[in-house]
């Protein structure tokens, strides 16, 4: 029996046309609409054509259909949208005041319903056709369309045969239906639009070193986080906890890249609660045991995100000022998209094991005319995501980390990933607003993408790694507390004084030659306890007649673990690109450790052994005879 003749010999009452069912929408009513892709088209578009029917108030997510009806004046008079988000088919109607947007988190908006907070009327969805037991699915609309059925008094579904059976609480009984108009038509396609793919390709390649194999990634509404999904393909057992899935996950999911095996809450399955592209997604996920689609409620709850270890959750924004806060709902006053479910998952991956979240960003917007990084948002900008909840954020000129770090770092951090034509100006206004030293240096103002080069990894000889790259302004906390942690005959085999204060001004010197050319710096970083601390730096600065003065120092309870060895090898690749014919080093006599180290690398060495008991000693990249000046 096919399924129409099956609701046809199960409850024929129930069965009419659009007509038919939508007269029992009346004046003055409060309809919900199924979500996006999933949007009941025949119904709405029967529905904004039936007569008599005023003063309604419609209730959606994410809105397509109705973007056709927004500028004929006969449907704005007669029905009132009200949007939990604004999709990009609506901006011009919302920035004209078209649409009425409700700023909720989306974890929250079955609740709303549920508790009449939003009273619902009826609700008009979309249903694929009931299984034998009489079960229909929700297919790729699961999000809070369940609870704007359960809490409306009358529902009408559209039954479509190309709305997919998904599995997860996706299902809904015949008898919690009050009429079917049997109607199939193409689904709402969508595939996000293209991205810049320079800013794209740079931005993914930032947000690729952050996220781990085994990760749970979340991936927030918008073009920017659907586009970077493209460039997770290197990583290895992802899993997926996330309210949208789109086409850029297939082939993700085709080359098991994805394989949600090391999740720790619904292992095995794919968590999401809406589709949002073409027939090859929709056929994917159709009657696909690796999906679990549950509603929003679920998916979007913090402490439900946080049971998953490891939660990474990447999500976009318009701006963020350079205290942290950030907006992604509205460009000024005007409504842009919606609150979503940002905050959920930032609060969520915070509070998961091994979690943290990344927003990223292009750095500029209007071609290249303002900056993202801003010293303050825009004027009506609004905050969702608090400086409180902001952990990484990501722009094509690198990684910035905010969380639980002052106002001062902040700037820093957030100003060196800025566009290199804004950077001097953050700086400068951070100055006057005092949230930075006075004397502060700015960022460098070149592209550093080339620093990329310096990163490497080196495995200890007890298996731990070091992760090494370029020392950035922004470290400068990081660097003070490493000199701070060490003994002080470290510090004087590195200096040759006694130091007992590594101040903000000792750091400035520091920075101000740093060009990652003639002068370059590399840290070495190991994770302690979730966070990384420096442990190594190992640094050149240009000497005369082509060399550059070289220098070291390791963290005690890390030394003799081959790290200046490998430090070695790796400013010597930099220096030599950098045109450098060799090292020179000035070192105690009684540096048994790095006079072994500098032999036993650079053998044909050249030792000076001045009268104040240092050694002066030149190291030719090129291996100039070995000749041992010791007296
Ligand atoms: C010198 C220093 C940078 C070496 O760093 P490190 O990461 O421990 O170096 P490595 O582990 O790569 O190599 C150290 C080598 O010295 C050897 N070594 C250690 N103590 C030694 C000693 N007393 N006599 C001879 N060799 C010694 C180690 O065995 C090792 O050699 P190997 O690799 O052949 O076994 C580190 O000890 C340090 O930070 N010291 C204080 C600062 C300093 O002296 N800086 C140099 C100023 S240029």
């Amino acid at each position: 029996m096919s399924s129409k003749e099956w609701l046809y010999s199960y409850c024929p009452e129930k069965v009419c046309t659009a007509e038919e069912a939508l007269q029992h929408v009346k004046r003055g009513n409060r309809v919900f609409l199924g979500t996006g892709c999933g949007e009941p088209q025949h119904l709405i578009r029967t529905m904004v054509g039936a007569p008599g029917l005023h003063d309604i108030l419609l209730y959606q997510m994410l809105s397509y259909t109705l973007a056709e009806f927004v500028d004929d004046p006969n449907f704005t008079r007669n029905f009132s949208l009200k949007l939990f988000f604004v999709t990009s088919v609506m901006r011009k109607a919302a920035f004209e005041g078209k649409i009425d947007y409700i700023p909720a988190y989306l974890s929250q908006i079955p609740k709303l319903f549920r508790r009449g907070q939003i009273g619902l009327d009826v609700a008009l969805v979309q249903v694929s056709p009931p299984d034998a037991f009489g079960y229909c699915s929700l297919g790729v609309s699961v999000d809070i369309t369940k609870a704007g059925m359960e809490s409306a008094d009358i529902v009408i579904a559209q039954v479509n045969e190309n709305m997919p059976r998904t599995w997860g609480n996706t299902t809904v009984h015949v008898d919690d239906i009050d009429y079917f108009v049997l109607k199939n038509e193409p689904l709402i396609t969508g595939t996000p639009e293209a991205f810049d793919p320079h800013i794209l390709e740079r931005i993914g390649m930032y947000v690729t070193q952050l996220v781990d194999d085994g990760a749970t990634i979340q991936i927030g509404f918008g073009r920017l986080p659907h586009g970077i999904v493209g460039y997770l393909n290197q990583k290895n057992d992802l899993g997926v906890h996330t309210q949208l899935v789109t086409e850029g996950f297939l082939p993700l999911f085709k080359n098991k890249v994805i394989t949600n095996s090391r999740k720790t809450l619904l292992r095995g399955k794919t968590v999401a609660s809406l589709c949002m592209g073409g027939p090859a997604l929709y056929d994917y996920v159709n009657d696909n045991p690796q999906f679990e689609f549950r509603p929003s409620g679920f998916v979007s709850d913090p402490t439900m995100i946080a049971l998953n270890d490891n939660m990474t959750a990447i999500s976009s924004a318009l701006e963020v000022d350079l205290t942290g806060q950030v907006c992604m709902d509205s460009l000024g006053y005007m409504f842009y998209s919606g609150i979503g479910d940002q905050v959920d998952f930032l609060r969520g991956s915070a509070m998961s094991k091994g979690g943290f979240s990344i927003i990223a960003l292009p750095s500029t917007a209007r071609g290249g005319l303002v900056s993202r990084i801003v010293p303050n948002l825009s004027a009506g900008a609004g905050v969702a995501t608090t400086r409180g909840d902001v952990n990484f954020v990501v722009t094509e000129y690198g990684i910035a980390e905010l969380q639980g770090k002052s106002i001062y770092q902040r700037v820093m951090e957030l100003s060196q990933i800025a566009h290199p034509d804004f950077r001097e100006e953050l700086i400068e206004v951070a100055k006057d607003r005092h949230y930075i030293f006075a004397d502060q240096l700015p960022p460098s103002t070149d592209d550093l993408l080339f620093v990329e080069e310096y990163k490497s990894m080196y495995e200890m000889r007890d298996g731990k790694v070091v992760k090494f790259r370029a020392l950035l302004p922004s470290d400068e906390f990081a660097f003070r507390n490493f000199f701070y942690s060490l003994q002080e005959q470290t510090v004087y085999n590195r200096f040759f004084r006694r130091i007992k204060l590594f101040s903000h001004e000792l750091a400035q010197q520091q920075w101000a030659d740093l060009d990652y050319h003639d002068n370059v710096s590399l840290v070495g970083l190991t994770r302690t306890k979730g966070h990384r601390e420096i442990v190594a730096i190992g640094s050149y600065a240009k000497a005369e007649d082509g060399y550059a003065e070289v220098a070291f120092v390791v963290k005690e309870d890390f030394q003799n673990k081959g790290i200046a060895s490998y430090l070695i090898a790796r400013l010597a690749d930099i220096a030599k690109k950098n045109g450098f014919k060799g090292f020179k080093a000035i070192v105690l006599d009684t540096n048994a450790s790095m006079l072994h180290l500098f032999r036993k690398v650079y053998p044909n060495a050249k030792y000076e052994l001045l009268p104040n008991k240092h050694y002066d000693i030149t190291m030719d990249f090129d291996g100039s005879p070995y000749i041992n000046v010791e007296s």
